[in-house]
């Protein structure tokens, strides 16, 4: 029997998309289990979510570290409590230090509202609006210390419509990020792809017709 993969998901605040990989590896008898939710904030929506799902959680209050350092050497020493196979970034807003990034290089993942290299950053339906794009989505990559520049996983493109305010373009991406990103996150547990030499290499052929087909 495979062992069982372990998942820590990082999160600052809605978590919809924790909550869809979660949902995800329960209706798909996923051979992995969700090992905690971490949050940045104490106030992050999903934790609650988590311990109403009987997931263990913690909480590390970036707003009481004096330096990002520190900051990140204890949430580096609480996700390696949980001896993580992945670690994903949900909608955590902190931006990692170097050190951090490389000790979980290859086996960490983040999905940006945005078509990457497109938007880089926040505020990303806001600024397609304003460059008037006609085609905008979400990216699945694995994070390396250039921020929001990782080697791209997956992509799904949604449409901009002339009447899209930035709350429905933000709608309809997310909808896309609820369903690439788990998606993604099984690929890689089941070993479909992985990240080498700052490459996606897939290593089975349906993991990157899916990729295709979500681009
Ligand atoms: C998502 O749009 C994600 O792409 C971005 O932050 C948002 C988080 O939403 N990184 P949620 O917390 O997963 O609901």
């Amino acid at each position: 029997m495979r062992a069982m993969k372990r998942i820590v998901i990082l999160i600052s605040g809605r978590g919809s998309n924790m909550q869809a990989i979660v949902e995800a590896a329960r209706a798909e008898k996923w051979s992995a289990q969700i090992a905690a939710v971490i949050s940045n904030r104490p106030d992050a929506q999903g934790l609650e979510f988590a311990r109403n799902n009987d997931i263990v959680t913690a909480m590390i209050p970036s707003a009481q570290y004096a330096n990002r350092a520190s900051f990140d050497a204890d949430l580096r020493a609480a996700i390696d409590g949980f001896a993580p196979d992945l670690v994903v970034l949900a909608g955590f807003m902190r931006i990692l230090t170097p050190d951090f990034v490389a000790h979980y290089q290859g086996r960490m993942l983040n999905i940006h509202p945005s078509l990457l290299p497109d938007f880089p950053g926040l505020h990303t339906h806001r600024r397609a609006l304003e460059s008037r794009a006609t085609k905008h989505g979400a990216t699945v990559h694995f994070v390396t210390a250039d921020l929001d520049h990782g080697p791209v996983v997956a992509q799904a493109s949604v449409p901009v419509l002339p009447e899209d305010t930035e709350a429905t373009l933000a709608a309809r991406v997310l909808e896309q990020e609820h369903r690439i990103y788990p998606n993604m996150v099984r690929e890689f547990l089941e070993g479909a792809y992985r990240m080498e030499q700052g490459r996606v290499v897939f290593t089975d052929q349906a993991a990157s017709l899916n990729r295709k087909e979500v681009a």
